[in-house]
């Protein structure tokens, strides 16, 4: 059977499907959705049944873990897992939609909607590959699929999951389409993320609001009290003044370097992608993609305290408060970030106001072994299907999963996006461009008979070594996976 041919005839029926899943709101971090998370986590289970696998929603103490595997090719062959998540960020500002966000539109080629690229498109994309290799009798390796709807909220329920399942997830790579590629028709595999460690600081004062023409002088003003603590954090170039920050930091090899120079990159595109600022900004000496994707930033989220409304209103607030996160590259580990934040902001704090850090969420920055044999067969199978080869990039986003993974199971996890940068993921309008669906499709079932292939002699030695190194750089993100025993290379699922 010819897939390839298959897949092509197939391309309005893909369409049409995926657009019944992105009608459900499935955003994981407001709880009146809860119902519409699980609903998307029973269409994934449903439609993994429908296509033959064995399927399964496991409810945890957040949103459920979808997961479902076809182990038909046998034992002898190479088993492959797939990871993605089903759960969606929060849609507003709505009245900036052009069309509403769970209610999907297609304008131009591109399918509108929350979820379209980040990431139920992408999810999608992998079922629909599988049911192709279906039709023609069965994929020549054996598929798991593992799906999480708490992704976009810190995916706190996932180590749990995995320390408790962890034999069942056994695979020989992993699979992950959540990134974008580098810019249209440039097929890309992003080799590295960055970390997280995100934190809340709350400044109490007085009591309650105080007329600030009876009191202001004499007690200290939180709100005041956070901006000097704020303005400490970061010098006006970006670097973070943090003692110690840039303690673990592991610079960008000169190849590295060099290759990021090389990438066919659009400043002036870029800044119009970042809705045209006057100017770049950053640490000074370092390419833009470098300060993105290979330097540690902090960057303040959110920040409030104090009267809001209209008109002017005379008061010493009684709190103030900002969400801060980090984003970390390696070797930072996010509990060794946050103990130097916290140290640091308890040093420079004022001392007659009250400040309190609490940890939200963290994980690990990602790198993943480009010489593994399976990053290889991606590829191959991304250059089929895109009829160029496709660059290595990293990028600044955080998906925690990819480094608990790869350090559990010892084995390389590939990020095969097929987003584009200016996809507005996250924001109003985001899109998917269904070329790029299409190809997505292409390109898993591709990576599926590459994967089959048998490896290349010289990679195939190149692979324990950079596997042993992938699971010591990408260290488990922190608190529960960090205690996750780490398995052998040697002792891989096969
Ligand atoms: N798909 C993104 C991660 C991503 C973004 C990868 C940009 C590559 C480039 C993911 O859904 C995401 O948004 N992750 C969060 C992290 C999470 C812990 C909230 C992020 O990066 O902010
Ligand atoms: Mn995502
Ligand atoms: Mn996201």
């Amino acid at each position: 059977m010819d897939l390839t041919a298959f897949v092509n005839d197939h391309r309005k029926r893909y369409v049409d499907e995926l657009v019944e899943f992105l009608k459900i709101p499935s955003i994981s971090s407001r709880t009146e959705n809860r119902g519409d998370v699980a609903r998307a986590a029973e269409f994934l289970r449903a439609e993994m049944v429908r296509l033959g696998m064995a399927a399964q929603v496991f409810p945890t103490e957040g949103h459920p873990v979808v997961y479902g595997e076809w182990l038909g090719a046998g034992p002898d062959k190479p088993t492959v897992l797939v990871y993605g998540h089903y759960d969606v960020q929060p849609v507003d500002p709505l009245e900036l939609w052009q069309s509403p966000p769970f209610e999907p539109e297609i304008r131009d080629g591109d399918l509108y909607a929350r979820g379209a690229v980040d990431d139920k498109g992408q999810v999608w994309l992998h079922l629909k590959a599988f049911e192709a290799w279906r039709e023609a009798g069965g994929p020549p390796v054996n598929v798991k699929m593992i799906f999480e709807g708490e992704e976009e909220v810190g995916s706190a329920s996932l180590g749990p999951f995995l320390e408790k399942e962890r034999e069942r997830l056994g695979a020989d790579a992993v699979v992950v389409s959540d990134s974008p590629m580098l810019g249209k028709g440039i097929p890309s595999i992003c080799y590295g993320l960055r970390g997280l460690a995100y934190l809340q600081v709350d400044v109490e004062g007085p009591g309650v609001d105080l007329h600030s023409g009876s009191f202001g002088g004499a007690v200290n003003n939180p709100a005041n009290a956070l901006c000097h603590i704020i303005a400490r954090l970061k010098d006006e170039r970006g670097k973070v003044r943090v003692p110690g920050f840039y303690a673990n930091v592991r610079r960008l090899t000169p190849r590295e370097r060099r290759e990021v120079r090389r990438l066919p990159f659009d400043r002036a595109e870029w800044l119009a992608s970042a809705g045209s600022p006057p100017r770049e900004w950053g640490e000074p000496g370092f390419h833009v993609l470098e300060r993105i994707w290979a330097r540690p930033t902090l960057e303040v989220n959110g920040i409030w305290g104090g009267y809001q409304g209209e008109g002017a209103k005379t008061i010493i607030p009684s709190k103030a408060g900002a969400k801060i996160s980090m984003r970390l590259v390696p070797d930072q580990t996010p509990d060794e970030i946050e103990r130097k934040f916290t140290a640091y902001v308890r040093k420079i704090a004022p001392k007659d106001v009250k400040v309190t850090i609490r940890h939200l969420h963290g994980g690990s920055a990602f790198l993943c072994p480009t010489d593994a044999p399976e990053f290889q067969a991606t590829e191959r199978a991304l250059e089929r299907a895109f009829g160029r080869r496709p660059v290595l990039i990293r990028e600044g986003g955080s998906i925690p999963f990819t480094a608990t993974i790869q350090a559990a199971l010892g084995v390389p996890v590939i990020l095969m996006g097929f987003g584009l940068p200016d996809e507005n993921s996250h924001a109003p309008n985001e899109r998917l461009h269904l070329d790029n669906y299409q190809r997505g499709i292409l390109a898993a079932v591709y990576l599926y008979e590459e994967l089959a292939k048998p490896k290349a002699a010289t990679a195939a030695k190149a692979a324990p070594k950079a596997r042993r190194r992938a699971a010591r750089t990408a260290r488990g993100p922190s608190r529960k996976s960090a205690r996750l025993p780490k398995r052998k290379a040697a002792t891989r699922h096969r």
